[in-house]
């Protein structure tokens, strides 16, 4: 098979290109640069640069490349940018799958694995998520995941092609410095920001339903997300009839607190004290995923913790600020 990975030039996607490469499989990038770069791509893995919204580069692509595979992970991820822009990123994240997935069936691609999230979830009131806890996303990036679930699931029963949805829960670390997150977007990078300019780290909100009133979350390694995308194209690639959905998490709750924490132990910034501000609009106190499907369907468990996590970010954030 060979496998056009979009987004391989971002965070996520490059340690997707890199775990399917040292996997063995044949790889085509196509990335629009617009936040990866091409320093993030191994060697010998062939970049094109475009968009999947243009469909005279996918089928071209896809046609020269002999594409038989699609792992989509290019897309915006901004949760508060999506709020302030809901037509760019419909436009980007669904008009951009139903592009790509028009040129994949044009080009008889029979394999698509798409990146989800699990804010198709919203603010699940439950102890673990499984696949089947209802879908109620609360901001339009989640809409635009649960939107390009359905769009993928209806192309594959009626076009024949084998496809998964993989609900990522909150994505942390880095194989290696120079693939760590450019983004300052998330728990750890903005914690990371505030200790390295000797302000205190933000605790948005003690006030929760939780053991110590911050929020609790699922963290994974990339590293692991990585490693579930081989295992699922692997399947894929066996399993012609394949229609999957599937969370990819650790089953652990950790909270803000205790992330914190272990960040300031990590960094070695342990004189400060973290400051509590008011909630932030829109978080759900705890979502934690059940990762039992995964184990099932595809055998895939997580390997790291969260504090291989935090120093493998710390790792590459010091390579990014010195
Ligand atoms: C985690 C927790 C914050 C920063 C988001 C998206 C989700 C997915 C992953 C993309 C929350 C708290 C944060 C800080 C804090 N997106 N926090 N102080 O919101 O769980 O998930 O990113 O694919 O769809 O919603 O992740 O890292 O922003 O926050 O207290 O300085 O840390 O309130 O409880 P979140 P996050």
């Amino acid at each position: 098979m060979t496998w056009l990975i979009t987004g391989g030039a971002g965070f996520i996607g490059s340690h997707v290109v890199k775990a399917m490469a040292e996997g063995g499989e044949r790889i085509v990038v196509l990335d629009d640069l617009s936040t990866g770069r091409p320093e993030r791509l191994p060697e010998g893995v062939p970049l094109e640069v475009g968009t999947v919204l243009d469909r005279e580069v996918v089928d071209r692509v896809l046609r020269e490349h002999a594409v038989t595979g699609i792992v989509h992970i290019a897309g915006k991820k901004q949760v508060a940018e999506s709020v302030a822009e809901p037509l760019h990123y419909y436009h980007e994240n669904v008009e951009g799958l139903r592009t790509l997935l028009e040129g994949a069936v044009g080009a008889g691609v029979t394999r698509f694995l798409f990146s989800s999230s699990a804010a198709v979830y919203g603010m699940p009131d439950v102890d673990l998520v499984t696949e089947a806890t209802p879908c109620a996303p609360i901001n339009p990036y989640g809409e635009t995941k649960l939107a390009g679930e359905w769009l993928v699931t209806a192309t594959g029963r009626t076009h024949g092609m084998a496809t998964a949805s993989l609900r990522y829960f909150n994505v942390a670390g880095a194989a290696t410095p120079e693939l760590g997150d450019d983004g300052v977007f998330n728990l750890v990078p903005m914690v990371f920001e505030r200790l390295t300019a000797g302000e205190r780290p933000l605790v948005f909100g003690d006030d929760y339903p939780t053991p110590d009133g911050t929020c609790i979350r699922d963290y994974i390694h990339v590293e692991d997300i990585a490693s579930a995308h081989v295992a699922a194209a692997r399947r894929l690639a066996a399993d012609p009839g394949a229609s999957l959905v599937l969370n990819i998490g650790r089953g652990e709750g950790v909270s803000v607190t205790e992330m914190v924490g272990i960040i300031q132990d990590v960094t070695g910034r342990t004189d400060v004290e973290p400051l509590v501000t008011d909630r932030r609009p829109g978080d759900p106190a705890r979502v934690v995923a059940s990762a039992d499907r995964i184990a099932e369907e595809l055998g895939w468990s997580a390997r790291y913790g969260v504090r291989e996590m935090v120093e493998s970010a710390w790792a590459g954030w010091q390579l990014r600020h010195p």
